[in-house]
């Protein structure tokens, strides 16, 4: 039933007695050791049956997991009914429930139709795709022009968490493909600087500013706008001009055209798109207009092949067959149900992708994860007692080790981490014992540096590898991420589609942003968030 407590769960309790009962068993150096299938049994590959290029391995055997450990959380996932609230989802059932909305970023990219969703607007997701097609080409190729009758060589992006971090994220993935004479700026933090730094490189008679704002009231984004209006039309002057420059991706037409934006400039997208979700929809304008319409449908493409296997493979136990079992093309997404494995005491999880053009996927995934499954109250308002999202940080992998990968081998705390690679880049975690130590060093050395070179190990991770990284595969990867997201969430118990907390925060800014003129002005606060301000307003400058 929705929200029910996870601890509440027998196989939970299962899991709970197995990790007291076999925690000195759980060694990953010794399970490969008595084990030699062990990669063959705790990995797994998918391939995109519309695209066999489109395939990628989940290897999860260096998790401290055994069959009993996997067969018990395939029980959890199907003790959770996660199967039941899956269909949900596709059909459009109002499965966030707090803000009473259905969830179904899967619909953006259900271009075959493979799935009848009758949602209000679903209906209306190719129209919209074929807009943004004509629009991105005209600007691509030139026919679109600004106000003194020159092609567009600019966009500014000007939008915040879900309307940024995924298009900026795509982006520059997919940088590869992008028309290199279409420069592309991001525009999110309402400190004037980031505008300010971001036009000094644009020229406003071939600059497209993009206002992506599912609501079209976030403070942070509409002020950019505002701005970015002033300073277009202090080179223009003519408001006539600004159709010409600003296109808006909205739900909220009403709010879009009272910002000045014409309704044929606006491209809509609707309720039951997610901000975390939404770069598939509307939001994902600047992701075309860099890489081109076709092959941001194939991210399209790759997501939808990824949502059909997470819809059409049973989750069911694995068999434990034999290892050459599970070498076959075995669609199972048992990394689903492995994924939802939480190593015991881990408080963050690691993404470390060894390539360049992946070092924005760990911030996009600090929103989508974060922002999903942050929270303490279930569907039913009952106080969890257990750990739910995990803090989601990293890194390009290079980088990351010449930075905090001496905490992840030595340090005191435990994060599981998740290495993605491609096989190809377009331009190798066991431990040390103090005996192999002992071996190099030598008998001379100190007690003390024979210590500091011993690596315990055991520390649990994740490796997801693929050919090479195309648009296709892409949308694969994220949408297996987004799938985690969901199943973890229901098995957790928590609506994982609402944000809450962060809904507080805007209306908090606004409270205080009316009370910043005069320190008389400024109540109703505790006296830290008051001393701050008359702080703030002692010390501004203009
Ligand atoms: O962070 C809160 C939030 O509502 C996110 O969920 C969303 O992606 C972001 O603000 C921006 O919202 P909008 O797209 O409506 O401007």
């Amino acid at each position: 039933m929705p929200g029910t407590l996870a601890s509440d769960y027998n196989s939970w309790k299962k899991l709970q007695s197995i990790f007291d009962s076999q925690r000195d068993q759980l060694v990953l150096k010794d399970l490969f050791t008595q084990d030699p299938a062990r990669f063959d049994r705790f990995s797994r590959t998918y391939t995109d049956p519309a695209d066999p290029s489109t395939t990628l391995l989940l290897d999860f055997s260096k998790n401290l997991i055994t069959e009993s450990i996997l067969t018990t959380l395939l029980s959890l996932v199907q003790e959770a009914n996660v199967e039941s609230a899956r269909d949900d989802m596709y059909r459009g059932a109002h499965i966030n429930t707090s803000e009473d909305r259905a969830v179904l970023h899967l619909a953006l990219r259900n271009l075959e139709q493979t799935y009848n969703i009758p949602e209000e607007g679903t209906n209306e997701v190719l129209d919209v795709l074929q807009h943004i097609k004509v629009f991105t080409n005209a600007v691509r190729n030139g026919e679109w022009k600004g106000y003194t009758g020159k092609r567009i060589d600019t966009i500014v992006n000007i939008g915040i968490g879900g309307s940024d971090l995924g298009p900026v994220m795509v982006t520059e993935a997919l940088k590869h493909y992008s028309q290199r004479d279409l420069t592309s700026h991001f525009v999110s933090n309402i400190d004037g600087t980031h505008l300010a730094e971001t036009v000094r490189a644009c020229n406003p008679e071939t600059t497209l500013f993009i206002v992506a704002s599912k609501t079209f009231t976030t403070q942070e984004t509409i002020t950019n706008a505002t701005s970015a209006r002033e300073w277009f039309l202090s080179f223009a002057k003519d408001k006539s001009h600004v159709a010409k420059h600003f296109v808006a991706l909205s739900t909220n037409t009403k709010a879009v055209t009272e910002f000045g934006i014409a309704k044929e400039n606006m491209f809509k997208f609707w309720d039951w798109v997610g901000g975390r979700y939404s770069l598939w929809s509307a939001i994902g304008l600047s992701i075309a207009l860099v890489i081109g319409y076709d092959n941001f449908e194939q991210l399209l493409k790759g997501a939808h092949g990824m949502d059909k296997h997470f819809k059409e493979t049973p989750l069911e136990a694995e068999p434990p067959g034999s290892p050459s079992s599970y070498r076959r093309n075995d669609n199972r997404p048992c990394s689903l149900g492995s994924q939802t494995y939480h190593s015991p005491g881990a408080q963050t999880h690691a993404l470390l992708p060894y390539d360049q053009y992946l070092h924005k996927f760990a911030d996009y995934f600090q929103q989508g994860d974060m922002e999903s499954n942050g929270k303490f109250i279930t569907k039913d308002g009952r106080r969890v007692d257990y750990q739910t999202g995990p803090i989601i940080w990293g890194a390009a992998g290079t980088n990351g080790q010449h930075s905090f990968y001496q905490l992840l081998h030595q340090g005191t705390k435990l994060v599981p981490a998740d290495f993605i690679a491609p096989a190809t880049l377009r331009h190798s975690l066991f431990g040390k014992t103090e005996e192999q130590v002992r071996k190099e060093v030598g008998s001379g050395a100190s007690e003390a540096l024979v210590k500091s070179k011993v690596f315990e190990g055991n520390r649990p991770s994740n490796s997801i590898l693929f050919p090479i990284l195309t648009p296709r595969t892409l949308g694969a990867l994220i949408a297996l991420y987004e799938h985690k997201i969901f199943v973890q969430g229901v098995i957790w118990g928590i609506n994982s589609f609402d944000q809450m907390g962060v809904e507080l925060g805007k209306v908090l800014a606004k409270n205080i942003l009316a009370q910043l003129e005069k320190p008389e002005d400024v109540k109703g606060h505790d006296s830290s968030t008051t001393g701050l301000i008359h702080y703030y307003q002692k010390h501004r400058k203009e």
